[in-house]
C-alpha cells in the first residue's frame, strides 16, 4: 500500500518546486535590485553578480546562463563565500581538522569551489538518469547541466587525478530540504579516499596489513564492533577486483573507520559501532556505519570499495580503492552538543568566541536574544525592595527581561 505520508511529502515537494521554477527570474531580478541599495543579505561575497537582464549569473568569475531548471536563490549563493569549514575556531573546522590530524598522510582538499557540473555530481560517480537524488525538488541547480554541488563526492575523480594515493575532501554542499533544527540547505562533508595496488593480490595484502599494523593498533581492543553484513549478490565485490585483493581492502577501509571514530569519541569509554549494509550507485560493497552515542544509533558515515569505473576514469586501471563520506554538522552536533544546525551560521561573538581554543568541548547555550546591558541608578525610597522594582520591570517589558542584576 502506497504510504499516506510520503505521499503527502512528494505532492508538497513538488509544489515547491514549482513555486520556485516560477520564482527564479523574480529573485534574481531583485539581487540586481539590491545590489545598487542595501545589502538584505549581509554575508554576500562580492564574487556573486547577477547580469541586468537576469539571465545569467557570474560566480566566483565565471559566468553561468539560467534556465527552466535554475532554483538557486540568492540567499543560498551567498553562503558559498562562508567557507565554516575553514575558520580555525568554527566548530566545523575544528572536526575537520580533527580528523585531517588523524588521517595525518592523507592530502587534505579544502577549496574545490561548490559550483560543479552535473556531470561530476552525478554522471561520474554512476548514478542513474532516473535517479531520486537528480530530483530538481531536492537541489540547487544554476542551470541544467551546473548545480551546487551536494555531495564531496562529486570531487573524488579531481582527487585522484591530482596523483594523491590517500586523500581527504572538505566542503559545503547544498540540499534543498525541509526546516527544523537538524535540517539546513547548506551543511559540510569531509570525503575520504585511499587506494592501493591489484595488480598482484597477495601484495595488495601484504601492503594492506602492513599499514593497518601501522595505524594505532590498540584500536580495536577499545570498541565494541557489530557486524554481520554480508557479502552476497545484492551488495557483491565487483567483477573486476579480485577477491584476494577485495577482502583486505575492506578490512583497512573499517579498520579505518573504526579508529577515526575512535579518535573522535574518546571520552565515551564503552565505544560501540554498528556496521550496516547499504547500497551507493559509486561503490560496491557498500556500508554505513553506526555509533552508538546516548542510548541512540547514530549513522554516521557511508563507504564502500570504489566502483572500478571511476578508477579507470582516472587511468587507475590497476589500482583497488576504498573511499567514505560523512556530514561534519551532524558531528559536530553530538561532540560539541550543538542543539540547533542553525547555530553553526551565527556570527554572534557569543557562539563563535567559545571554541577560540580548536579543541573539542561542550558548547554553553545563550539566549536567542541580542545582548543588551541597561545599567539604571536611582534613589531609594524607604518602601523599596528588590520584588517590587521586579514587578515593575515585569509589569513594562514582561518575559523579554532575561535577569536583573543588582
Ligand atoms: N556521497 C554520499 C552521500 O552524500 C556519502 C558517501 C557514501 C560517500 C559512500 C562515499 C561513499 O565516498 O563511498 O550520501
Amino acid at each position: 500500500m502506497r504510504n499516506p505520508v510520503v505521499a503527502r511529502r512528494l505532492a508538497i515537494s513538488h509544489a515547491c518546486c514549482r513555486l520556485h521554477r516560477i520564482n527564479t527570474t523574480r529573485s534574481y531580478a531583485g539581487l540586481i535590485h539590491s545590489n545598487s541599495h542595501d545589502a538584505p543579505h549581509a554575508d554576500r561575497g562580492p564574487s556573486i553578480v547577477v547580469d541586468k537582464q537576469g539571465s545569467a549569473v557570474h560566480i566566483n568569475g565565471q559566468i553561468y546562463s539560467l534556465d527552466s531548471w535554475s532554483n538557486v536563490t540568492p540567499g543560498i549563493l551567498a553562503k558559498t563565500t562562508r567557507k565554516l569549514h575553514l575558520h580555525p575556531s568554527h566548530p566545523i573546522s575544528i572536526i575537520r581538522s580533527h580528523i585531517e590530524n588523524h588521517f595525518a598522510t592523507f592530502k587534505p582538499f579544502n577549496n574545490y569551489h561548490p559550483v560543479v557540473t552535473t556531470r561530476q555530481n552525478f554522471d561520474d560517480l554512476y548514478i542513474p538518469v532516473d535517479h531520486p537524488s537528480r530530483n530538481i525538488s531536492d537541489n540547487y541547480y544554476i542551470n541544467q547541466t551546473t548545480m551546487l554541488r551536494a555531495h564531496t563526492s562529486a570531487h573524488q575523480l579531481q582527487g585522484l587525478r591530482s596523483g594523491a594515493s590517500k586523500f581527504l575532501i572538505s566542503g559545503d554542499v547544498y540540499r534543498r530540504d525541509e526546516i527544523d533544527a537538524s535540517h539546513y540547505p547548506v551543511f559540510h562533508q569531509m570525503e575520504g579516499f585511499q587506494y592501493f595496488d591489484m595488480s598482484v593480490p597477495s601484495i595488495t595484502a601484504d601492503q594492506v596489513n602492513a599499514d593497518i599494523a601501522i595505524q594505532t593498533p590498540t584500536i580495536a581492543n577499545k570498541i565494541h564492533t557489530f557486524d554481520d553484513t554480508v557479502i552476497n549478490v545484492r551488495n557483491p565485490i565487483q567483477s573486476s577486483h579480485p577477491i584476494e585483493a577485495a577482502m583486505p581492502v575492506i578490512a583497512h577501509l573499517k579498520h579505518s573507520l573504526n579508529s577515526m571514530v575512535r579518535m573522535l569519541f574518546h571520552d565515551e569509554p564503552d565505544l560501540q559501532v554498528k556496521w550496516v549494509d547499504a547500497y551507493f550507485p559509486f561503490t560496491s560493497p557498500s556500508w554505513e556505519m553506526e555509533v552508538l552515542y546516548q542510548g541512540k544509533w547514530l549513522e554516521l558515515c557511508g563507504c564502500g570499495v570504489v566502483h572500478q569505473g571511476i578508477m579507470n576514469a582516472a587511468g587507475l586501471t590497476d589500482k583497488i580503492g576504498w573511499a567514505f563520506g560523512f556530514g561534519l554538522e551532524r558531528l559536530a552536533m553530538v561532540l560539541f552538543d550543538i542543539p540547533d544546525i542553525r547555530l553553526f551560521w551565527s556570527q554572534d561573538p557569543r557562539f563563535l568566541d567559545q571554541f577560540a581554543g580548536g579543541k573539542i568541548f561542550k558548547f554553553q547555550p545563550f539566549s536567542k536574544y541580542p545582548p543588551c546591558i541597561k545599567d539604571m541608578s536611582f534613589w531609594l525610597g524607604e518602601e523599596w525592595n528588590e520584588n517590587n522594582f521586579c514587578s515593575v520591570v515585569r509589569e513594562v517589558a514582561g518575559d523579554i527581561v532575561e535577569d536583573v542584576k543588582k
